[in-house]
């Protein structure tokens, strides 16, 4: 009898990835998902506002480059709420790489101000990157898999925030938005699950809905004095608030063969902040 070796379920090779936001603001949650996807040996390409990228994401690059194992990282200056900017962007990838294997949709903007406060036009901003935002990345990347046949999935990242009212945090419309984004992923999955007849289809849609990250969103939140540090590593069973690299073994789960029978879910990473 021959000794099989386990499957390699986690490998990313040769495989082709975009995560949006993972380029304009220091060590975010984007930049240590590409990372993750880079180091499983994933060739992911980084989307982000800004014309050139922070200083981490080189320093990010650099590091995967020398792991040597095919894993790499590209930037792209991309703004997500631009349907007609994120369609091309994401088509010059596939184009090139003549593939898209999946996406993580991290880009995302947050404000603090009471829900009495808010004005109208910051409402549409929001819901604008937060929202519509992933939903174009989400149906541009699609549109990519779709064409090349691709069984891809897709990784929404959405937020504890989602699903409970964040004690303390008055984010009413930041908080909103990532309940909108884990209902969209459902609908996606819905509609792409399937393999049609043509061989198309076959694409996984799910989120991640982290609890508080030590990311510069979160620092500047602190630093406003927006919310309180020692406050919210009591808010969770684990007393601290979480590294963004803590989320690198999620995406690669959601991202590989590992999660093949999972879609239409939200994946909750909180440090057990929800199940007090
Ligand atoms: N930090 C946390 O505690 C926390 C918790 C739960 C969920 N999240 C989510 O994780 C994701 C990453 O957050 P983070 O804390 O790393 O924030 P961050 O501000 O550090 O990173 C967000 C990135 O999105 C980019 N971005 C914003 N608008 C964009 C646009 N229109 N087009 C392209 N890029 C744009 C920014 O330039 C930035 O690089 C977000 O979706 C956030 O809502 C964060």
């Amino acid at each position: 009898m021959t000794n099989p070796q386990p499957p390699k379920l986690f490998d990313l090779s040769g495989k082709v990835f975009v995560v949006t936001g993972a380029g304009g603001n220091g060590r975010g949650l984007g930049l240590c998902m590409a990372e993750g996807l880079a180091e499983a040996g994933g060739r992911v390409h980084c989307l982000d506002r800004l014309e050139r990228p922070h200083e981490a994401f080189y320093e990010s690059q650099k590091a995967a480059a020398e792991l040597g194992n095919g894993g790499s990282l590209e930037y792209h200056q991309c703004d997500v709420a631009n349907s007609q900017t994120v369609e091309a962007v994401m088509e010059k990838i596939a184009v090139e790489k003549q593939r898209i294997d999946g996406l993580v949709a991290a880009a995302a903007i947050q404000q603090v101000t009471s829900a009495l406060d808010y004005h109208q036009d910051d409402i549409a901003k929001m819901l604008s990157v937060n929202y519509t935002g992933v939903f174009l990345s989400a149906r541009a990347c699609a549109r990519q898999m779709l064409k090349y046949k691709i069984r891809g999935s897709i990784c929404l990242i959405a937020s504890m925030s989602g699903i409970i009212a964040n004690r303390g945090f008055i984010a009413p419309v930041y908080n909103s938005s990532k309940a909108a984004v884990i209902q969209l992923a459902r609908n996606l999955a819905m509609e792409w699950g399937r393999i049609k007849e043509d061989g198309s289809g076959g694409i996984r849609v799910n989120c991640i809905s982290p609890g508080h990250i030590m990311t510069p969103m979160v620092k500047a939140n602190f630093d406003a004095g927006e919310a309180n540090r020692e406050e919210w590593e009591n808010n969770n069973m684990l007393g601290r608030l979480s590294e963004p690299e803590e989320f690198k073994g999620a995406g690669v789960f959601l991202l590989s063969e590992a999660s093949s029978y999972m879609t239409g879910n939200n994946l909750v990473i909180d440090g057990g902040t929800t199940a007090w």
